[in-house]
């Protein structure tokens, strides 16, 4: 058995902002289904999440990080695969997972970098692992804990790391002035350790110092090692290419699939499709859309906000879906530039867009079956995980070809675009406008995404050949 310890700052459905969640609530079953792996997940233990029914499995973890003494509490839930709560009122115990009204806790890096000395302790003492499985910069002070301060400590030798990157385009950058405050071995601060331009990067710190990284699809492992995608941290990428691999995500039918989705209006197959049009009514009317709009092509977006996901493209074209005959509904949060841009679009559309602010799993899932299409024109995008669902619901993505967006959607199940512009993006929106006339060819398509498999078990079959091999090495 090899005894995997990830640790990350989301876990549906205790802690969910975006895909990290979904993948690490789907994971670790499935690594226990397919191979000789016996997981357990480390989470902060966030407000709002329910302790009913979990034990608490240690009293006072102590946690020492930069001087401070922090003492957790460590609860267990979960079925087959534990998760453990680490419970730290102080630093967890707050509105939000990261930050409030658009602007971070000025202390996350000591909020994770403690989190990141819990991991160790949670080893220590409770779960020994044989690899930690790294999510994200949350978690990426761990390798370089057991590289540097604790390298020598007998508890932690022969375990392996594994630092898996969601999304390049958060790096925990912080000023070197809190250097102090995070734990790291001082001589780890330089520019081929943690250092980044004269700050403190977690991400860096991570890539550096694990003994395996990935990436959650084939052409994002690819696309980071260049200046376009790395976000200035391609370079150290190339250096690590050796240890590098993409890993698709997977995706969980036992949540995702209309055939048993509790939260749409009608459950619906491939082979009996009419509760689609029921999906499809419901929509319409949560939206506050008129039955005028049933005949219409209905276009679906759920989304972050953020420059990411090519939110600016989509109000760009907003205005003049009307003219082109088609509605758009819009769920989305996160900057609140956007959040009024897109709120300021649908009061000039009305009728033709129409959006929800705020982060609501329901509605999500609702779109995903109420919509003819899906719209994913991001500017880059590392998996992607709502296209994937989309495919599973009949609703036809329509992508921009980056990252997992190309890996997942290909010509015979969606519409793709390529070059990242308004004009790209609605040239790709009327090529499927007018495939979507054709009924009987556009179900034909829908059908041949509804037959797309992609679910956990190939990608974690991935994960347990790469800790296979680090086992092996050690
Ligand atoms: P990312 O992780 O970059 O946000 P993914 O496509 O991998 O993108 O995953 C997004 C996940 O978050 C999906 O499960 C999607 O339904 C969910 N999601 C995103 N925004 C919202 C929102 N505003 N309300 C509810 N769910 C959302
Ligand atoms: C990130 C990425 C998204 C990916 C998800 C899960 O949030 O933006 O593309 O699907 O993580 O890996």
């Amino acid at each position: 058995m090899i005894r995997v310890l990830m640790a990350a700052s989301e876990v549906a459905p205790y802690a969910k902002s975006g895909g990290l969640a979904d993948v690490l609530g789907a994971l670790p079953a499935a690594l226990g289904r397919c191979g000789p792996v016996e997981p357990a997940v480390l989470l902060p233990c966030y407000r709002g999440i329910s302790l009913e029914g979990a034990e608490r499995v240690y009293h006072a973890l102590p946690v020492w990080v930069g001087g401070f003494h922090y003492d957790c509490a460590l609860w267990r839930t979960g079925g087959d695969s534990p998760v453990y709560l680490l419970d730290c009122p102080p630093l967890f115990d707050r509105p939000g997972l990261y930050g409030e009204n658009g602007a971070d806790y000025p202390d996350n890096h000591a909020r994770f970098a403690v989190f990141s000395r819990a991991v160790l302790e949670v080893a220590r003492r409770v779960f020994r692992p044989d690899v930690i499985h790294c999510h994200d910069w949350q978690t990426g002070l761990v390798p370089a804990y057991l590289r540097g301060r604790w390298g020598m400590d007998p508890t932690f030798l022969g375990i392996k790391t594994v630092l898996t990157i969601h999304n390049l385009g958060y790096q925990g950058v912080f000023p070197a002035s809190v250097l102090p405050q995070t734990g790291l071995d001082s001589v780890q601060y330089h520019p081929d350790g943690a250092e980044y331009w004269g700050q403190v990067s977690y991400l860096k710190a991570g890539i550096v110092y694990s003994d395996a990284i990935t990436t959650v699809s084939h052409s994002y492992a690819e696309e980071i090692q260049t200046p376009e995608y790395g976000l200035g941290l391609d370079g150290v990428l190339r250096n690590r290419r050796d240890a590098l691999t993409g890993i698709l995500n997977g995706v969980d039918y036992g949540t995702w699939d209309p055939r048993h989705d509790p939260s749409i209006a009608a459950p619906y197959s491939a082979g009996d499709l009419a509760g689609k049009a029921a999906c499809k009514r419901d929509l319409l009317r949560s939206f506050g859309l008129g039955a005028e709009a049933e005949k219409r092509p209905l276009l679906g977006v759920v989304t972050r906000l953020t420059p990411q996901k090519g939110s600016e493209l989509i109000l760009e074209i907003a205005g003049q879906l009307a003219a082109e005959g088609a509605t758009l509904v819009v769920l989305g949060s996160g900057d609140p530039d956007l959040e009024r841009d897109f709120q300021k679009a649908a009061r000039a559309s009305a009728g033709a867009l129409a959006v929800r602010i705020g982060y609501d799993d329901g509605l999500a899932h609702r779109i995903e079956a109420g919509s003819d299409m899906f719209l994913m024109p991001s500017r880059y995008e590392p998996c992607g995980l709502s296209q994937i669902y989309s495919l599973r619901y009949g609703t036809v993505p329509v992508v921009r070809v980056t990252g997992g967006l190309g890996d997942t959607i290909d010509e015979e199940t969606g519409f793709r675009f390529s070059e990242y512009s308004a004009a790209a993006l609605l040239a790709c929106v009327r090529e499927a406008l007018q495939a979507y006339r054709d009924r009987e060819s556009w179900t034909a398509r829908m059908k041949r995404g509804m037959a797309k498999d992609f679910s956990w078990d190939r990608s974690a079959a991935g994960y347990v050949r790469l800790y296979e091999s680090l086992v092996r090495s050690r």
